[in-house]
């Protein structure tokens, strides 16, 4: 496979999700057990990247310390002889090659992924957008590295979402390649109802070659006066240089208060610890509803 290196943009402000977000990143939060940007940087791994940026601001040290090793915490586990927490543990800071470095103003997704110029160089690379936890069998960003070594051109990864969703996402026009693949010929962000193209959505994932930088660089400041990382996809869209994967795997807006309670029930209900008893609880739960 092509494609080694991934960005996990992680420097967002996260307001739809304050107060939980004030002092915590929201890429930190919870589900079930581990925080929503392992579970990223676990699917990342399984689709063979083996060097990923996270791209932090001020605040967001604790995402460094999760994938360090905590030696006290390690010394205690192996006192009290917990093997299988400890070896948890210490895969965690093992993963992969993690490097960090920090987005010094919030200028949006394009701005983010602007400041990992110098980590990606000339190669082609994933963004696993931080908030957006997609757990399947099959890793959603390497089934898009796989369309990526089919067909060389960048690579969205798309779900249909409803008409009263679509306005609030982009929209992309799409030529049919192979099953669940599309040739993208054009996008819009956030379309009025009339100016949808297809339901199909961008969704927390893609794969882009480097000269998606250059495409940055200018591209001037869109929506929200930010640079957003769809206004430079829609110029390789318009020079037949994109491709889009429906992927397989259930997507989680850890970024919305549902999407993050959807996560949880989900992931609670097929818990090897506690999934049973949840199930008891949850089901106890629901006559009462
Ligand atoms: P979002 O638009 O969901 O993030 O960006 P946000 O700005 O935190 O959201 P709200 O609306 O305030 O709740 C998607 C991803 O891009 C990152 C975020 O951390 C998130 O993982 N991002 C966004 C950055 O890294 N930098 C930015 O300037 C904006």
């Amino acid at each position: 496979m092509k494609v080694k290196k991934a960005v996990i943009p992680a420097a967002g402000l996260g307001t739809r999700v304050l107060p939980a977000s004030k002092a915590c990143p929201k890429e930190m939060l919870n589900i079930v057990d581990k925080p929503a940007i392992q579970y990223i940087v676990e699917e990342a791994v399984r689709a063979g990247i083996t060097d990923i940026l996270i791209i932090t601001n001020r605040g967001k040290g604790v995402i460094e310390d999760h994938f360090d090793h905590a030696f006290e915490l390690e010394e205690a586990l192996k006192k009290k002889n917990r093997a299988q927490m400890l070896a948890e543990l210490e895969t965690i800071a093992g993963l992969a090659n993690i490097f960090f470095i920090r987005q010094k103003e919030t200028k949006g997704l394009g701005h983010a992924v602007l400041a990992a110029k110098s980590f990606v160089g000339n190669d082609p690379f994933a963004v696993l957008y931080g908030d957006d936890v997609i757990i399947g069998e099959d890793p959603a960003v390497g089934q898009l590295c796989r369309a990526y070594d089919e067909y060389g051109l960048g690579v969205v990864g798309v779900k249909e979402v409803s008409v009263e969703a679509i306005q609030k996402y982009s929209s992309l026009e799409v030529e049919p390649l192979k099953e669940r693949v599309f040739k993208v010929t054009d996008m819009i962000e956030k379309p009025t109802p009339d100016q949808i193209f297809s339901l199909y959505s961008i969704l927390g994932r893609c794969v882009l070659p480097a000269k998606i930088f250059e495409i940055l660089e200018n591209t001037p400041l869109g929506a929200g006066n930010e640079l957003q990382l769809t206004d430079a996809m829609k110029t390789l869209a318009r020079e037949d240089s994109m491709t889009a994967v429906d992927f397989t795997g259930i997507r989680y807006d850890m970024g919305s208060k549902l999407g993050i309670m959807q996560a949880n029930v989900e992931v609670a209900l097929s818990h090897n610890e506690i999934g049973e008893d949840f199930k008891a609880y949850l089901k106890e739960i629901a006559k009462g509803l």
